[in-house]
């Protein structure tokens, strides 16, 4: 039976299309010789706003634009370096001087109302404060890390996460996410691929875009709504050799092309904050750039909200060499652009001088506070400033069993099963032994991911645990340690070898700690860690069948005994339902459906690496090493599990591809039609994928960029037909003009299971 899927193309491309040709406009403009001196369009007029302007004093507008932690709420959770720690009794005195816009990284709806009541009931103009926090993936109950649930292809799924979390969130005294982290990560040396939706600019645009929704909901005067912070504003995931808050120097065709457009995809969903990064981008840094926050964010976006610095990044425009000192940085992070200050107080010390002086003019502080309060405005808080202060809610909207479903939903459809040999997974849940083996098997430490404050670790489930509530008879499976993390365990190895000849299958959990990926934790090499290296070699000897559970943060270089184990399975971090989701893959319930959102490199000295790289002059031809190539000695220049690659339960064979012309007119659209039949005797959950190469352009172009997919269920023995519409704004790029531009000539179009699979066929884009 033939079945034509109708599931509609992933996402709004044109969203990112439409942007990009604005983008354009905008460099031209830099490029004719627009400066920062060009004032940024503000804020829309209000009554209310106006008139409050009217009335605040210098200090109270400074006020507006300072932001400080709430380390007394946050207590030891806080996620950042312990500077300008105020005490309780000094918080709450800037707070009734009108010193202060809003707190972060503290929770909880009643010590949330204390605040806002002193801000509301005792301070001059009674305007209240935002409250915000890191809420990454998930508040209490904590979600898939975000480059985990992108392996889904789903950005409603994401949508529908980032939407419980700003319920639970609101429930819980916030208004306020420094999310989503948009970043396009290309290599993964640098620790931060956990956070973003990884190497590819078009998903993460998807991503980024559903995520804001999802945070922000369909009003922003909603009561569960919360106001998403795309960040890190701009090119963060560029950092020269993945060293964390390293310099970038990037082609201005990188970053039109890569880096911009998932940001411009998050303004477009209506995003009204975001995060000026720590990094440079070619020799001007990210919190002082005209060009990023004015020219670019205000001028070609029209971006009508604020900027706000990320940790102290104000203050590093001194270390950064660009700031003689504080009142310097002030001034420049200031006058380019950055409304809101973090953490660094600078604003508040500086700022009054730099007025009264007039350096920073008495217009721009006003436009600055338009900006704030009008965001605040928007998100309700002067008809109602306690909208997101009701214990009610915090008992009884939070860990929901709807949202504790859809955390074990988003886990279960974040898991790439990368090896099956044999057939090995799915297992049996009774009459075999199984030794669970590894420092992550009864491990609760490493579930939430690198950027978790405020998970619950109460209502977590383990790999253990799950495991066992899966077996008919958890006596079936020994767990053993067998090895630290980072370092041995004295006989963990001997006792982990004897559980293994004493089962039928081994799982073998392994990877990295959480702590090892995200801020600040920068890897020269992506490996497993020796120790636990030397433990799968030890087991694999013992010849016992070996599943590899993989926990980690970025993409690792796999090597000896975990690359040849007979299964392997990605888990990342998955969350509160870690271990309920593994074993629902482990043991078939569910059919493991992810793919990677990042490339596997075969050597950690191939970062950076992705798929949609260059060709170059001499390109190496796969298996077959020749002299005078673009490759490396002693390493092949494929990955070892691409982007998009991910394997299911059931064999899929992609049969046939065809399109409906060859020749494609200016104004028209291509259909590609592809057949895959599902060989095998289980469902199977695809993602279709359709990369494009385009053969003859002005510029060099990637060898392939995705440019749609679909996800594609087909029941055993089920054949389907599945079709992309293509249009020449999908053909379209940034020039050497940074024009976005499409050119007519011959394409290549694939469609497949993966970046580098795939059947091909070929067109030709023709201008009338
Ligand atoms: C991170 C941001 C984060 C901020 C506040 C910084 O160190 O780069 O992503 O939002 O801290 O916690």
């Amino acid at each position: 039976m033939i079945r034509s899927v109708s599931l509609r193309r992933q996402g709004p491309m044109f969203i990112v299309k439409s942007a990009t040709r604005r983008f354009c406009s905008a460099s031209l403009l830099l490029m004719a010789g627009a400066s920062a001196a060009q004032t940024p369009t503000p804020a829309a007029p209000d009554p209310l706003i106006d008139s409050l302007i009217t009335r605040m004093s210098v200090e109270e507008k400074i006020g507006q634009l300072t932001l400080f932690s709430d380390f007394i709420r946050a207590g030891d959770k806080t996620a950042n370096p312990r500077v300008r720690e105020m005490a309780a009794q000094t918080l709450r005195e800037q707070i009734r001087a009108g010193r202060v816009t809003g707190v972060f990284q503290g929770i909880g709806a009643q010590s949330a109302h204390d605040l806002q009541q002193i801000a509301v009931e005792q301070s001059r103009l009674g305007i209240p404060l935002l409250f915000a926090a890191d809420v990454i993936h998930g508040l209490r109950t904590v979600f898939p890390i975000p480059l985990a649930e992108a392996g889904s292809f789903d950005p409603d799924l994401a949508q529908r996460t980032a939407r419980a979390a700003a319920v639970e969130s609101t429930a819980s005294g916030l208004q306020w996410t420094f999310a989503p982290m948009v970043d396009v990560a290309r290599d993964q040396r640098w620790g931060r691929v956990s956070e973003g939706a990884g190497e590819d600019v078009y998903l993460g645009s998807l991503f980024a875009a559903a995520r804001v929704r999802g945070f922000q909901g369909s009003s922003l005067t909603a009561r569960d709504s919360m106001l998403a912070t795309p960040k890190h504003y701009a090119a963060y995931g560029a950092v020269s050799a993945g060293m964390e808050y390293g310099a970038v120097d990037i082609s201005p065709q990188t970053l039109w092309e890569t880096h911009l457009p998932p940001f411009k995809a998050a303004f477009d969903a209506g995003a009204l904050s975001t995060m000026s990064a720590f990094n440079e981008v070619n020799g001007v840094p990210a919190t002082a750039n005209p060009y990023l926050l004015d020219t670019v964010l205000r001028g070609a976006w029209h971006f009508q909200g604020f900027v706000v610095s990320d940790y102290t990044a104000d203050e590093e425009l001194i270390a950064h060499g660009v700031a003689a000192d504080p009142r310097d940085a002030t001034r420049l992070a200031f006058l380019a652009g950055v409304e809101m200050s973090m953490q660094s107080g600078l604003y508040l010390q500086h700022l009054p001088s730099l007025v009264a002086a007039g350096e920073v003019p008495m217009r721009r502080l006003d436009e600055a506070v338009r900006r704030v309060l009008g965001v605040k405005k928007a998100l309700g808080l002067f008809t109602n400033p306690y909208a997101v202060m009701d214990a009610r809610r915090e008992r009884e909207e939070v860990a929901t069993p709807a949202i504790v479903a859809l955390a074990r939903e988003a886990a279960q459809r974040s898991i790439v099963l990368l090896k099956n040999d044999d057939q090995l997974l799915p297992l049996r849940k009774s009459g075999q032994r199984i030794a669970l083996i590894g420092p992550f098997g009864a491990d609760r430490k490493n579930l939430f991911g690198p950027w978790t404050i405020f998970g619950d670790e109460s209502g977590a489930v383990d790999l253990a645990q799950g495991l066992k509530a899966a077996l008919r008879d958890p006596a079936s499976l020994t767990v053993v340690r067998g090895s630290g993390i980072e370092q041995p365990l004295s006989g963990g190895v001997a006792a982990a070898v004897a559980a293994a000849k004493q089962a039928d299958v081994v799982l073998l959990a392994i990877g990295e700690s959480q702590d090892m990926s995200g801020e600040a934790q920068s890897r020269t090499q992506i490996v497993i860690p020796d120790v636990q290296q030397a433990l799968a070699e030890a087991v694999a000897a013992t010849g016992k069948p070996m599943v590899v559970l993989l926990r980690n943060g970025r993409a690792l270089a796999l090597r000896g005994a975990v690359r040849d184990a007979r299964a392997i399975v990605e888990t990342w971090f998955l969350g509160s339902q870690t271990g309920t989701a593994i074993a629902d893959v482990l043991f078939g319930d569910i059919n493991p459906s992810a793919r990677l959102a990042v490339s596997f490199p075969v050597d950690s000295g191939q970062e950076p690496f992705f798929y949609n790289h260059k060709s170059t002059g001499r390109p190496a031809i796969a298996g077959q090493p020749q002299p005078f190539k673009a490759r490396y000695r002693s390493t092949a220049n494929e990955a070892l599990y691409p982007f998009g690659f991910g394997l299911g339960y059931s064999p899929l064979r992609y049969e046939s591809i065809a399109l409906n012309t060859s020749a494609l007119r200016w104004n028209d659209s291509l259909t590609v039609r592809v057949r895959i039949a599902n060989a095998g005797q289980r469902e199977a959950s695809e993602i279709v994928q359709l990369y494009i190469h385009d053969k003859v352009a002005s510029v060099t172009r990637p060898v392939r960029e995705l440019k749609g997919f679909k996800i594609c269920r087909l029941r055993a023995g089920e054949v389907a037909e599945v079709s992309f519409a293509l249009t020449r704004a999908d053909l379209s790029f940034v020039d050497a003009g940074l024009q976005r531009v499409t050119e007519p000539g011959w394409f290549d179009v694939w469609v497949g299971p993966s970046s580098n699979a795939g059947l091909h066929a070929a067109f030709e884009l023709l201008k009338d």
